[in-house]
């Protein structure tokens, strides 16, 4: 559905985005992971045909963004970072006015936006103003204006920004409804975002894709997947060098004393519980211990992992 090839974008002397390339199938939700700065916006617009590359190629559905854009836009509802909404409009007659920029009219143009309030639950406010409509509702106006004219394909950019818990529940829970039949690419800087709505995830940090891949297996291609902790009775430079020895412990660092206790945090390899031969070991050298746990890797570690190898 979507195939970007070798992207890249430069504001005059600054490089936004630095040859990236990324398959999005029909069907799929993709999240477009990155901290604030890093393309992701930029990409976006692309994309969207609301701004050119500096080189590089973008298709949807095969076509080419740019010579034939106005079939692109036809097949994509873009919900864009900041909806621009008209604040002294009526919520249905803004999107009757969207739809009818989209090319939709007569019966095609009614049922384009009754079905759009349907789907995002705007019945009930489609006679409000939209400058009186709380955050939560912007955000599902702009959602409807994506979905007027029943496009395939919907890209939505950061669309949780500044809602607060329950309208962000509220807002996920819609993206995976739409999810059923539409292909949706959303990008978001929040980790947690991803990892409950997307199959897949796409991970930019300063303009450079740094890995693709489900949520779950991305974890188990970090370097170090995962941490142990311990906590041990004995001296302190001891334990370190023995724990540094076990299989599959990477890094050792003691975290805290507390009088001849030591809590020890490991780095571990992927897929390697070194939780037994820890115990093992303390039985063996005869350390009292008061805890022994494992975290696995999160998303949020494999992107503090990844986008912290850039400064390396
Ligand atoms: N119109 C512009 N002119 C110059 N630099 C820009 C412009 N838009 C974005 N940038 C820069 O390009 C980079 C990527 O921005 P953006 O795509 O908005 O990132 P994100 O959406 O991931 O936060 C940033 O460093 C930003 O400052
Ligand atoms: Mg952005």
């Amino acid at each position: 559905m979507i195939k970007v090839d070798q992207l890249s974008k430069r504001y005059s002397g600054h490089t936004a985005l630095d040859s990236v390339s990324f398959e999005v199938g029909r069907g799929e939700i993709v999240g477009f992971l990155g901290p604030n700065g890093a393309g992701k916006t930029t990409t976006l617009r692309i994309l969207t045909n609301y701004l050119p590359p500096s080189s590089g190629s973008a298709q949807i559905d095969g076509l080419d963004v740019f010579k034939n854009s106005l079939e692109v836009r036809k097949r994509i509802g873009y919900m864009p970072e900041n909806v621009p909404l008209y604040n002294d409009m009526r919520v249905k007659e803004y999107l009757r006015f969207r739809g009818a920029l989209k090319g939709l009219k007569g019966k095609a143009l009614r049922i384009g936006v009754g079905e759009a309030m349907d789907r995002t639950s705007l019945h009930e406010v489609r006679r409000k103003m939209i400058g009186t409509l709380s955050k939560g509702f912007r955000q599902r106006v702009g959602l409807a204006d994506a979905l007027v004219n029943r496009p395939p394909l919907l890209i939505l950019d950061e669309p949780t920004n500044g809602l607060d818990p329950n309208q962000i529940r509220e807002v996920r829970g819609l993206i995976k409804e739409l999810g059923g039949d539409h292909t949706v690419l959303i990008s978001t800087h929040i980790l947690p975002e991803v990892e409950m709505t997307c199959g897949r995830v796409i991970i930019i940090n300063q303009g450079k894709i740094q890995a693709i891949g489900e949520p779950r297996n991305l974890a188990g291609q970090m370097r170090s997947a995962g941490t142990a902790r311990v906590e041990l009775k004995g001296d302190p430079n001891v334990i370190e060098g023995k724990l540094g020895k076990v299989g599959g412990v990477r890094r050792v660092t003691l975290e805290r004393s507390d009088a001849d206790w030591h809590l020890f945090v490991m780095k571990v390899e992927a897929n390697k519980d070194v939780r037994e031969m820890i115990d093992r070991l303390a039985r063996k050298e005869q350390w009292a211990m008061r805890e022994l746990s494992r975290k696995d890797v999160s998303l949020e570690d494999v992107f503090a992992d990844l986008t912290m190898n850039q400064h390396d």
